[in-house]
């Protein structure tokens, strides 16, 4: 067998591993092996790269020891609750790295026959708006930016001129005449601003949409670079990972009962809301309620459903939560703990601090399975969710949180709401649920009031 067939091949094991690992990926009860198998497929595809013909040693190597460095520093000092916005960077510098390489092989290869180069065009404009457009998405998630819509007037006008001149300059650049090298420079400023601007305009309860989508960019991009330098792993890698970006983001429009269409050029949030919900104004007055009270409604409690969000992240409380929970389960409670899809801040956040504290996987629950015997259930335990229980979804018309499937913890018989104060959550939205006659505030810290409550049981 010859080299290059010796390569192929390893690129098929290799594709193999990703597939088997993707599926895998699919409960989370093998979710940790899948991710492994993925990234063993991953090393045997580089170490196969590496026998190319021709390879520039020094570079990889020196590109191997810088980004390595960067990314195992920012790996071991990234706190947990900073996933989310390195999640979206990751995306970012994959979208970057393949408007890199098609911009690098123009230059290397400027007489490329055309299918090449609507390929290498592809890559810079795919690439370029999955860079700046994760860079926004960034800077929301990690609130250096208001996380509310920007809209201007004539801002569709305006994004549909600049798609329309994305494809003038792909045809000229395709066309390879004397204008190729000016296009494709164009082509690469104009992704970036299109990048800004398509995601400018979306905020609040939209953000997971975006972020899966721009994920699924980043695969569609690095899809276009293997077809530019003729890369079986990368093409079917980039094709993979572009698939199940996108049926991310079908799961996450749905979670919201929104269109993509919808999310994309609605902008959330800014229309005005006219309920109650969205008026900004108190609703009534909250019962807060002291640790000892919490405790005595909980120990006659038989069903407990716990509803963890993005406070839980932030408290760092899924430890003291799975603790309190078998605590409930010895006192002969039965305890569920129900994860909204877009829950935290980045898909499958809520699933992966319960699977670090070694929260049962039969325990967790979806909202379907929830929601119609919510009114059977004694005590509902929202540990620093807002928006994934807000009833305002389902109450108030005028809401921009209107028609998105909600925990509905409002039913249960009572509902114990830990968090810190009455603020709104990501979305900027009041919640009824505080003022509601059942729901009890818990106030404080998520840790420091469920550790209390743990005391509480194991002093009793
Ligand atoms: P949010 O609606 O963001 O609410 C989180 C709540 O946690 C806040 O209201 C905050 O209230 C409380 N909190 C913060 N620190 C806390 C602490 N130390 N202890 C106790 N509570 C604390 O969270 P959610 O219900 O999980 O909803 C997620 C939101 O983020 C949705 O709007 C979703 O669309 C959006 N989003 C999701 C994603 C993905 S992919 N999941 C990505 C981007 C955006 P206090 O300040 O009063 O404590």
């Amino acid at each position: 067998m010859n080299l290059d067939n010796l390569i192929n091949l390893s690129y098929i094991i290799a594709s193999v591993l990703f597939i088997y690992g993707l599926k895998m990926l699919g409960s989370a009860a093998t979710a940790k092996r899948g991710n492994l198998i993925s990234a063993v497929g991953m090393l045997v595809a580089i170490v196969a790269t590496l026998f190319y013909r021709g390879m520039s040693y020094q570079w990889i190597i020196a590109g191997l020891v810088v980004g390595g460095t960067i990314g195992a520093i920012a790996a071991q000092r990234i706190k947990m609750t900073a996933m989310p916005e390195m999640v979206a960077l990751l995306n970012g510098f994959g979208g970057i790295a393949s408007l890199l390489v098609g911009w690098a092989e123009f230059y290397n290869r400027p007489t490329s026959p055309t299918f090449t180069l609507v390929a290498i065009s592809l890559a810079v404009l795919i690439g370029g708006i999955t860079f700046s457009g994760s860079l926004i998405a960034y800077a929301k998630l990690a609130e250096r930016m208001d996380g509310k819509p920007h809209l201007f007037r004539g801002q569709q006008i305006v994004n549909s001129a600049l798609v329309l001149g994305a494809l003038a300059l792909v045809a000229v650049f395709a066309h390879s005449g004397d204008l190729a090298a000016a296009a494709l420079i164009a082509l690469i400023v104009l992704s970036l601003v299109l990048g800004v601007l398509a995601v400018i305009p979306i905020g609040g309860a939209d953000m997971p949409v975006v972020i899966a989508l721009l994920n699924s960019y980043s695969g569609l991009a690095a899809c276009a670079a293997g077809f530019v330098i003729l890369n079986n792993v990368l093409i079917v890698a980039g094709a993979l990972v572009g698939a199940s970006g996108l049926i991310l983001t079908s799961i996450m429009c749905k979670a919201m009962n929104r269109s993509l269409s919808n999310v994309l050029f609605s902008g959330f949030g800014a229309v005005t809301a006219t309920g109650a919900a969205g008026s900004g104004e108190q609703q009534g007055e909250a019962n807060p309620l002291s640790v000892q009270d919490a405790y005595y409604i909980l120990e006659a409690a038989r069903s407990v459903i716990i509803v963890p969000g993005y406070g839980m992240a932030v408290a760092q409380a899924q430890h003291v939560v799975r603790e309190l929970g078998e605590l409930l389960e010895a006192n002969g409670a039965e305890v569920k703990y129900a994860i909204h899809p877009v829950a935290g801040r980045m898909p499958g956040h809520m699933n992966v601090l319960l699977a670090e504290a070694n929260v049962p996987y039969e325990q967790l629950v979806v909202p379907e399975d929830v929601n119609p015997v919510m009114t059977t259930v004694d005590v509902a335990i929202v540990i620093g969710a807002n928006d994934v229980v807000n009833p305002a979804a389902r109450e108030d018309q005028g809401s921009p949180l209107w028609g998105m499937p909600i925990i509905n913890v409002d039913l249960a018989r009572t509902c114990i709401v830990s968090k810190r104060s009455l603020n709104p959550g990501f979305a900027g939205v009041e919640n009824p649920l505080f003022f509601k006659e059942n729901t009890r505030m818990l106030f404080g810290d998520a840790k420091k009031s469920i550790q209390a409550l743990v005391s509480e049981f194991k002093d009793a």
